[in-house]
């Protein structure tokens, strides 16, 4: 079973030890981060979404069967075109096991019910088919390639961009 919780500072040796992982830092551009700077960034975060401000970024920890698996997020919203962007990460040890997919689809069924946020949208290197996979299997379009889109430990990479409609989603419902 997978379950959200908030995100606390407590969580940051664990959130430093997925994102510190070899595919995360191959596929996303993370800065480097100790563990003061985890605790401080996990602390900022809310999971508050009655209150969606700009600049704020939304994070859970996902739980499997009680375990820390992983963190998804919402982040750089826009409350003018009501837009905003997902990102999740699995520990290595704990993929393959559809964790994310339950992860992201809690998380927007959160977004699509408790906001007026009418698009999501989430970048991914073009060579993440595990990424891809996740967010295909949610039913969010692939809409394009952004030609390098991202540094990524310097060298620019292509991001696939896909996005998912408010009333897509609850079409799915
Ligand atoms: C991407 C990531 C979050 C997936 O987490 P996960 O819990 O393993 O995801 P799920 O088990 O829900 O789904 C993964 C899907 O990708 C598939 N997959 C895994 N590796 C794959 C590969 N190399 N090629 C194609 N498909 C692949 C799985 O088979 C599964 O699909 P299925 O259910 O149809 O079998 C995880 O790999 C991760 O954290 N990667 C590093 C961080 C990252 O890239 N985050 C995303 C940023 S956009």
């Amino acid at each position: 079973m997978v379950d959200l919780v908030a995100a606390t500072a407590d969580h940051a040796e664990a959130f430093l030890g997925w994102r510190s992982e070899t595919e995360m830092m191959r596929f996303n551009p993370l800065r480097a981060m100790s563990i003061e700077g985890a605790r401080e960034h996990l602390g900022s975060c809310s999971c508050d979404l009655s209150d969606l401000q700009e600049g704020v970024t939304y994070r859970w920890i996902i739980l499997s069967e009680g375990v820390v698996a992983g963190s998804v997020a919402l982040k750089e919203v826009n409350l003018m075109m009501r837009v905003a962007e997902v990102s999740y990460g699995v520990a290595g040890s704990m993929q393959g096991r559809g964790i994310a997919t339950q992860a992201v689809r809690m998380l927007l069924d959160r977004v699509f019910e408790q906001t007026a946020l009418r698009r999501v949208i989430a970048y991914v290197h073009e060579h993440n088919a595990a990424s891809c996979r996740v967010l295909e299997k949610l039913g969010f379009e692939r809409e394009g390639l952004l030609r390098e889109h991202y540094l990524i430990r310097g060298e620019p990479v292509n991001e696939w961009v896909f996005g998912i409609l408010a009333r897509e989603w609850v079409r799915r419902g």
